[in-house]
């Protein structure tokens, strides 16, 4: 019984023909997927979801900064999204006498609103350029494939953007290079910060709870986008005004019960649900260990030094919680893909494959291939990770490694000084923004640590010639530590940290002051080195990499035709919607998670003056009182801060609204839950579980907590 169960799971694993399993571009939903929200609650029309000729839910949908969603929920440009998304604007506008991120901040006025550096883009449209691109695609393959891809994207875009800076556009590929959407963009450069509550609230549980239900942060921020006079996107300007937006969305404080209806729309940043066993096991096996090793030692010093000052705190928050994000998730997804038998249940699915492909020549080789291009990059991949997470975890190696380009340029006979002089003044901004980043007692630890770990893990064909012979040649008292040693005296000696040194090199640029630079010595001993050894191995390890993808893909939707209307495209930060519902789970034997959880079971975790687990007095003193204002729960006679539903998302999708039944805004989506961290290769479909914080809990602390009752008025509430 339980082998037939197994083998139907990996049929269906590969088709993704689940409920729940799909994030489907909100164009092409289709009359299956469609018809399956409607039997699943939905009680919209196709065009309230997305339509190009009348206001719809997407126009209110927005890519938030780099890599977050948000939602406009205002006719104001009121924005919703996630504290974590927001945390780098809030602790940039904070300081140690104003620090909005420690005790929470309320704009009393539009005017008081803080003008910030994010931009968000509004989708303006998508179009299918399939045929375009493939036309010009041919029958080319590999890298060259890649370089003509590249030749018509540019083109696309070019065509479509010119020189708008407001505008901005991508062909995205899907089906790993099978069809490709292009995503048109309007860009709003002013966007101000307009609220948050305190990071013990917005943050609550950190690093211990991320990535863990049951949850209780209440992980949420508020901005505006702002425009020009004419409603247009305009550059920051004091006499700007709120957006009119197309499109905005009711808040729902009716509250939910298990079984709801729940549809998220937002940007999921990647998945690889058709990776290979290969990939599986090299991601087991070495990237992931590698990367949560080298993280682990650099969180560790970071730590050790924020706790001691508000300061550093502040300067390294931003930074330190992007670190520790995927430090647990890369650690969570190896446990979960080992607890899945992923790699075994990939290897089925390949077999089934290969049967299939033998005695079509397109096909027949795809996974022999594979096994070679993975035999071939196996042994660099440790040395790959150490690159980027160990040597280069220490800011100092990573910031000077970029020096390399004006070496270069110094290096050239034709000594062209107009270009040398903008390079150095760019070098130069650059140094004054990492010198505001950078905290040098953990850095010089981290450089030290790095070097020792890299010294006993990596294989010796593979260390920077003499380097470490010549360390230990300068550095030999063992008591003293020889790493530590020679960290202390790359920080004491580079130019980075003296602007006496620093002036005289901008003064009279040589290609000897980088090249004798200690820190510059580091990485170009290893970070130079790596980007002309392994980097071009690398390189065709990706474009091999991708070709076979394409093929497998291909070959998937010929083996299985009836099934094609029904997959969606792997996540690449593009506008998706998933639906499922609001449900509960059993984690493991015996035990049941609730699908929400509340301000009692906030107020059980508190720990007084606890990094993680502390909250505000007035918090306190509100829930002792129950005061709930109108957001309580009928039910639980408390207000519910999370809950959890079975929707298919990922990193990207922080911020994105969940909608009811009715398209009105219920939550925010924030996490993704423990025990089915291998989402991004494999969705699990009993246990993935998308973490909301609930939007009356969202309105309680802007109202009771924060105290801004404005911003609820200009909220639609449906009661
Ligand atoms: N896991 C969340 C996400 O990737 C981010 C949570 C941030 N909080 C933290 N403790 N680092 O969307």
């Amino acid at each position: 019984m339980k082998k037939i169960l197994l083998s139907v799971a990996v049929l269906l694993s590969v088709l993704r023909s689940f409920a729940d399993e799909g994030m489907w571009i909100p164009l092409l939903l289709g009359q299956q997927v469609y018809k399956d929200m409607v039997k699943r609650g939905l009680k919209l029309k196709p065009e309230q979801l997305y339509s190009i000729n009348k206001a719809s839910i997407k126009d209110a949908i927005i890519i938030f900064g780099g890599g977050c969603t948000g939602e406009i929920v205002s006719n104001q440009g009121l924005i919703f999204t996630n504290h974590h998304c927001g945390y780098d604007a809030i602790a940039t506008a904070s300081s140690v006498e104003n620090n909005y991120l420690r005790d929470g901040f309320w704009a009393a006025e539009k005017s008081k609103e803080i003008p910030t550096s994010l931009t968000v883009k509004f989708l303006n449209r998508i179009e299918d350029v399939t045929a375009r691109v493939n036309a010009e695609l041919g029958n080319s393959v590999g890298a060259e494939r890649l370089k003509k891809q590249d030749a018509i994207t540019k083109k696309i875009i070019d065509e479509v953007v010119g020189t708008d800076e407001f505008k901005s556009a991508v062909v995205a590929s899907m089906f790993k290079g099978n069809q490709f959407f292009l995503y048109v963009y309007d860009v709003f450069k002013d966007v101000r910060f307009v609220g948050t509550p305190p990071e013990s609230i917005g943050k609550f549980g950190g690093d211990t709870d991320n990535w863990e239900w049951p949850r209780h942060t209440g992980d949420f921020s508020v901005f505006r986008v702002y425009a020009g006079k004419d409603n247009k996107p305009a550059a920051y300007n004091k006499d700007n005004v709120p957006y009119t937006p197309k499109y905005f969305l009711p808040v729902s404080i009716k509250g939910l019960n298990d079984g709801d209806y729940a549809m998220i729309f937002g940007y999921p940043g990647g998945t690889n649900r058709y990776e290979t066993s290969y990939g599986v096991k090299l991601k087991t096996d070495i990237e992931n260990p590698t990367l949560v090793k080298l993280r682990d030692m650099r969180l560790k010093y970071m730590y050790a030094e924020m706790i001691k000052d508000p300061a550093v705190k502040l300067q390294l928050a931003s930074s330190y919680a992007g670190i520790a994000n995927y430090w647990k998730f890369f650690d969570g997804e190896k446990k979960q893909l080992l607890k899945f038998d992923t790699y075994g249940q990939k290897q089925k699915a390949e077999s089934e494959f290969i049967t299939w492909a033998k005695g079509k020549p397109e096909f027949e080789n795809v996974f022999s291939e594979y096994a070679k291009i993975y035999d071939a990059w196996r042994p660099y991949a440790e040395y790959r990770t150490y690159i980027t997470e160990g040597i280069q975890g220490s800011p100092l190696i990573r910031f000077v490694a970029s020096w390399r380009g004006v070496f270069n340029r110094l290096m050239m006979k034709d000594n062209n000084p107009e270009a040398i002089k903008k390079m150095l003044a760019q070098a130069d901004a650059a140094r004054k923004a990492f010198l505001e980043s950078e905290n040098k007692k953990s850095d010089q630890n981290i450089l030290a640590t790095a070097l020792s770990m890299f010294n006993s893990d990596v294989d010796p064909s593979l260390h920077p010639k003499d380097f470490y012979a010549n360390l230990f040649a300068k550095y030999s008292s063992i008591e003293t530590n020889p790493y530590k040693q020679f960290a202390a005296d790359v920080f004491e000696n580079t130019m980075v940290f003296d602007d006496a040194k620093w002036k005289v090199f901008v003064e009279k640029p040589t290609a000897d002051a980088i090249a004798n630079d200690p820190a510059y010595k580091v990485a170009n001993a290893f970070v130079v080195e790596y980007a002309t050894k392994v980097a071009p191995k690398y390189q065709e390890f990706m474009e091999k990499n991708a070709e076979l993808g394409r093929l497998y893909l291909k070959g998937i939707m010929q083996m299985n035709p009836e099934k094609v209307a029904k997959m969606y495209p792997d996540a690449n930060f593009t506008m998706r919607t998933s639906y499922g519902n609001v449900k509960s789970y059993q984690p493991k034997d015996a035990v049941t998670y609730d699908y929400v959880c509340t301000l009692d079971g906030t107020l059980a975790k508190y720990v007084p003056g606890d990094y993680e687990f502390d909250l505000p007095q007035k918090f306190v003193d509100l829930v002792k009182a129950k005061d709930y204002g109108q957001y309580a729960d009928p039910k639980r006679k408390d207000v519910v801060v999370t809950f959890i539903t079975t929707n298919d998302i990922t990193g990207g999708n922080s911020g994105s609204p969940v909608l009811n039944a009715n398209g009105e805004l219920i939550g925010l989506a924030f996490d993704g839950n423990y025990e089915a961290l291998s989402h991004k290769i494999a969705f699990d479909s009993n246990l993935n579980r998308t973490i909301c914080v609930d939007a009356r809990y969202v309105l309680w602390c802007i109202e009771k907590l924060g105290g801004a009752k404005h911003i609820i008025d200009e909220l639609k509430i449906v009661k």
